[in-house]
């Protein structure tokens, strides 16, 4: 075999040298040259990614007829729930999450599951098929008839998979496996998109489909190249407080469902558990009102979800004085905290604000602003909101309150799960009263404020 030759491309404009510089010499960025297989001319026909490529024929749109695509039930509702309705074929999954919070866990619980009617494969990169053993009988499952391979090379993943053709793969983990064209280490970010690239070839060739788990950076993002995101299917984050028993799944990106969809998990001694109805796992269970409280109704997918919003403001001792937000949007607090002293009076330049949402849950709506809001202020006067209190909605820069998608929904749920009052925008307001919900409509900053009083 030929051997293949390597380049060191550049990531900020793919100028390509021959070996490494620490500057680039076509843009001149410093420390962007990464190797990668040089893939000499892209229009040979036996090039390396050219059966990634369907073969092309020009068809009119109304001719392609779009079928509804089969799923493969990953045997766990909360994940199919994720997927958009389970795995399809050829599709390539990217899994990301800390260290520890059950990624391996729950893929193997899904091959278990899956196991019953089809053939399953589960590469493990990072632990030894022992160990894998082990987990699996903690789980009650080791009589179960999964193909184990605990193997990092790249080219007998490949072969396997040909040869095996299972219904399903997993890989643990994408950081861990290496190609022998490259020289870099396994977990660089040419080992990580070569890798990545080579199984999303074979998944889309052979129809299987394959789930990549991937190791997340610091910050929350998955390691490796950005383009990893780029070149699967559907990328999913599996979030969570390690120190609670929730986790949750969320869909950032799919393109066979809806993303922001959320699954919802508890972790047990036997594995990870679906919950169902999560709605009211957020809300911390106060006997009496809290000053610095507000609970806020979310729509996370297709789900409401009710999630707690804690706020403490506190006389800073520091000229810079802190905000902190965990859990929600930390520019956005800066911005509410701008709206609430111009379009409120209230003024916090001298206070240290700390916003959290309780559980280890992330909202990213905007329609968290008035529920944020509200917990600021009622820790800033030291005053419980009232009780049975609901809340949400956007929150402008004119301090107008904006309406939310499917308001309809939260109040429901607020009302099924005995909430008294909901304060919401204006133009969420329903037409019909909902049964033992108080509805307290506004559309400025300035009346919610008076409400409270
Ligand atoms: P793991 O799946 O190894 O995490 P990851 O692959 O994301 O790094 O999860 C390990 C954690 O889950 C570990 O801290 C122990 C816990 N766990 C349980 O609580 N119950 C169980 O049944 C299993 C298998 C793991
Ligand atoms: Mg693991």
């Amino acid at each position: 075999m030929a051997k293949i030759k390597t380049v060191f491309a550049c990531t900020e404009c793919g100028g390509v040298s021959p070996k490494w510089l620490g500057q680039c010499p076509h843009c001149t960025a410093w420390n962007t040259l990464e190797e990668s297989l040089d893939s000499g001319s892209s229009t040979a026909p036996d090039h390396r990614y050219a059966p990634l490529a369907p073969t092309s024929q020009l068809r009119s749109l109304a001719s392609v007829e779009a079928l509804e695509l089969p799923r493969l039930s990953t045997g766990l509702t909360e994940f199919d729930r994720v997927l958009g309705g389970g795995l399809v074929a050829g599709a390539v999954v990217l899994i990301g999450g800390d260290p520890g919070i059950g990624k391996s866990t729950l893929l193997l619980q899904a091959l278990v599951a899956m196991s019953a009617q089809a053939k399953v494969l589960y590469v493990t990169g990072e632990e030894s098929a022992e160990q894998v053993a082990l987990r699996a009988r903690r789980l009650g499952a080791s009589g179960a008839s999964v193909d184990l391979l605990a193997e990092i090379r790249l080219d007998i993943i490949r072969s396997t998979l040909t040869e095996q053709k299972p219904a399903v793969a997993v890989i643990d983990s994408i950081q861990t496996l290496y190609s022998a064209d490259l020289t870099a280490a396994p977990g660089s970010v040419s080992q990580v998109r070569e890798c990545a690239a080579q199984l999303t070839r074979l998944a889309k060739q052979t129809g299987v489909p394959i789930v990549l788990i991937g190791h997340v950076t610091k910050d929350g993002a998955l390691a490796g190249p950005r383009v990893l995101e780029h070149m699967v299917d559907t990328v999913l984050y599996f979030e969570g407080d390690t120190h609670s028993s929730f986790r949750l799944i969320r869909a950032f990106k799919n393109r066979f469902g809806a993303v922001n969809e959320l699954g919802v998990f508890a972790m047990t001694d036997r594995g990870l558990r679906g919950v169902a109805n999560p709605s009211a796992l957020f809300l911390s269970q106060h006997t009496n009102q809290v000053a610095g409280s507000c609970v806020m109704a979310t729509q996370e997918g297709t789900r409401p979800l009710l999630v707690e919003i804690q706020a403490l403001v506190d006389t800073a001792h520091v000229p810079n004085p802190r905000r902190l937000s965990v859990g929600l949007e930390g520019n956005r607090l800066a911005m509410l905290l701008a709206v609430l002293n111009r379009h409120g009076g209230v003024k916090t330049y001298d206070q240290d604000v700390f916003v959290n949402a309780v559980g280890g849950v992330r909202i990213t709506e905007p329609a968290a602003d008035m529920a944020v809001l509200l917990a600021i202020i009622s820790s800033l006067r030291d005053k419980p909101l009232p009780e049975g209190l609901v809340a949400f909605g956007e929150i402008g820069l004119a301090g107008e309150v904006r309406p939310a998608p499917r308001g309809q929904e939260r109040l429901k749920e607020a009302a099924k799960l005995g909430f008294k009052i909901a304060m919401i925008p204006k133009a969420n307001a329903p037409k019909q009263a909902i049964e033992g919900l108080e509805i307290w409509p506004v559309e400025r900053l300035q009346e919610m404020m008076d409400k409270l009083r």
